[in-house]
């Protein structure tokens, strides 16, 4: 089980990194575009190769930016060469709900030896077709799942289930984060890993009751110098 964090911003990433509490940074365009990257696709090339470095072994997911099967592709091969722990993210089909998606999941696991994260995901049966498909991230997004009325706790126990029960390797991140609670609660539904935004690592760290308490000893302490 495992944080990743959801984020592009390279002082959160090294603060969080070297408290030794994230294994891993999960990006997606609207992310990085939010961030401030520029350059074109050299701007996300060298922010993504900074990160990657930056908290290597651990993986980089980095977003296809088309939804074009050949583009795809490319970029999935092109991106993970920018470094060996970048994984790629292909969302699970088109606007449209074209359905290339998975055939191009399929060959750059199989045929590139590429890893893959599938992404956009808010059902079980989505994710475990993925997970079929041979990726090796299934991201199933739990904020936006809650927001459709379904509860994502009960999505993600069916789906480490059906994983488990089928043997299937990918591992579930659940991202799309909307409240502090939601880390470790979709960890205990069954969640190998939760990706969530630096704001509410420090909301489970920082307790009101916990500064009383520090105050407290600080007082006391004081009274021994
Ligand atoms: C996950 O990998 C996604 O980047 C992310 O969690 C999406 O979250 P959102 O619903 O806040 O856009």
């Amino acid at each position: 089980m495992a944080i990743f964090l959801d984020t592009g911003k390279i002082e959160e990433i090294k603060k969080y990194y070297e408290m030794g509490i994230i294994r891993g940074v999960t990006t997606n365009p609207t992310i990085l575009v939010k961030e401030g990257v520029t350059g074109g696709m050299d701007g996300v090339k060298k922010r993504s190769i900074e990160i990657a470095k930056l908290i290597d072994p651990f993986p980089l997911s980095v977003e296809v930016t088309s939804n074009d099967p050949q583009k795809m592709l490319d970029q999935g091969i092109e991106f993970s060469k920018w470094a060996s722990n970048i994984n790629v993210k292909v969302t699970i089909h088109g606007i449209n709900g074209e359905l290339d998606n998975l055939q191009v999941i399929n060959k750059l696991e199989t045929k590139y030896d590429v890893r893959v994260n599938v992404t956009a995901m808010m059902s079980a049966q989505q994710c475990f077709l993925a997970a079929m498909a041979g990726a090796t991230y299934v991201s199933i997004f739990g904020g936006r799942v809650n927001n459709m009325g379904y509860d994502s706790r009960i999505e993600i126990r069916k789906l480490r289930d059906l994983l488990d029960n089928f043997e299937l390797d990918s591992k579930i991140i659940v991202g799309s984060t909307r409240e502090v609670i939601n880390v470790v609660e979709w960890l205990h539904a069954g969640a190998h890993i939760v990706t969530c935004t630096p704001k509410f690592l420090e909301g489970m760290i920082v307790h009101p009751y916990s500064k009383e308490t520090v105050q407290m000893f600080l007082k006391d302490g004081a009274k021994f110098e």
